[in-house]
């Protein structure tokens, strides 16, 4: 039976009644399939795909057209689960009605039910004319990929009273603004634990401890897909990269020992058939 799809209402009461929020990241048709048919409550198109699927250094070089590509391809295997389209590096930051257009497109172009951008109250503004419009925000603060420049790189961010206080002013202020949910990125747990009780919204946790609503992964980290660096915070569920270097390996070894292909592989022909193709094949001077 096909699952029945959430709603930012759904992750309230699922907060309210102490239930966790799953999250994973999806990029492409194959592997959404696999995710709407698994136990996951909402997706993120993220950024992330920049590295993952892009192979860049940083998720900074993605664009909006490059984002509702990707976005596009999942909104077409993910009708039962609820989709997050991260809002890409300079999508929302030149001004508001650029970030408000922006999310506009990727709600009616990208197909997506929310939006996601990062930031708190420097954010908070552009947060809520974009839930004006009608569109549901996802907040996503701590390390802020990014800006992860500005922040001094990949590091964990509200470590000491100025920088966690600072956390949770940004938390309440996305809150204020409107978001359905806050990502909390990179964030010491007791301080998550903290903006997770004091809103009212959900908090998602990546590398933010235990205490979140809800967690998240980037689905290529936790199957095992991504290995040009794997952050501290992730746990591999599975090692899908040795599985395809297993498989990439016995289609080559049979291809070259001659199992592959086998009879059942191949389409076959009747002998009187073959035998009239080669008859009128010489008649005709080619064989
Ligand atoms: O782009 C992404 O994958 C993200 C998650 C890490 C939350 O923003």
């Amino acid at each position: 039976m096909d699952k029945k799809k959430a709603s930012v209402l759904t992750f309230r009461e699922m907060k309210r009644e102490g239930r966790k929020i799953t999250m994973v990241t999806a990029y492409d048709y194959a592997m959404m399939s696999h995710v709407n048919r698994s136990d996951i409550d909402l997706v993120l198109v993220g950024d992330s795909l920049a590295m993952t699927m892009l192979g860049y250094e940083s998720t900074v070089p993605v664009d909006m057209d490059t984002m509702i590509i990707f976005q596009q391809a999942v909104s077409r295997a993910g009708r039962n689960t609820f989709l997050v389209g991260d809002m890409p590096f300079m999508s929302y930051e030149i001004s508001i009605e650029k970030a408000v257009e922006n999310a506009g497109r990727i709600m009616k172009e990208g197909f997506m039910d929310a939006v996601k951008l990062e930031g708190g109250r420097r954010v908070a503004d552009t947060v809520a004319a974009i839930v004006r419009a009608g569109i549901p925000v996802m907040g996503h603060i701590g390390l802020t990929p990014q800006s992860a420049s500005q922040l001094g790189g990949f590091t964990v961010q509200g470590r000491d009273v100025s920088g966690a206080v600072q956390l949770v002013k940004d938390a309440l202020a996305l809150e204020e603004a409107g978001a359905f949910a806050v990502v909390l990125e990179a964030v010491p747990a007791p301080v998550a634990a903290m903006i997770t009780e004091k809103l009212g919204i959900p908090t998602i946790g990546i590398g933010a401890g235990p205490h979140c609503d809800g967690q998240v992964l980037v689905i290529h980290d936790l199957l095992g897909l991504f290995d040009r660096f794997v952050p501290r915070f992730v746990k591999q569920y599975a090692a899908m990269g040795a599985e395809i270097r297993k498989a990439l390996d016995a289609f080559a070894g049979e291809v070259r020992g001659g199992q592959f292909p086998a009879t059942e592989h191949s389409f076959s022909m009747k002998d009187e058939v073959v035998q009239g193709i080669m008859d009128r094949l010489k008649k005709e001077g080619i064989l």
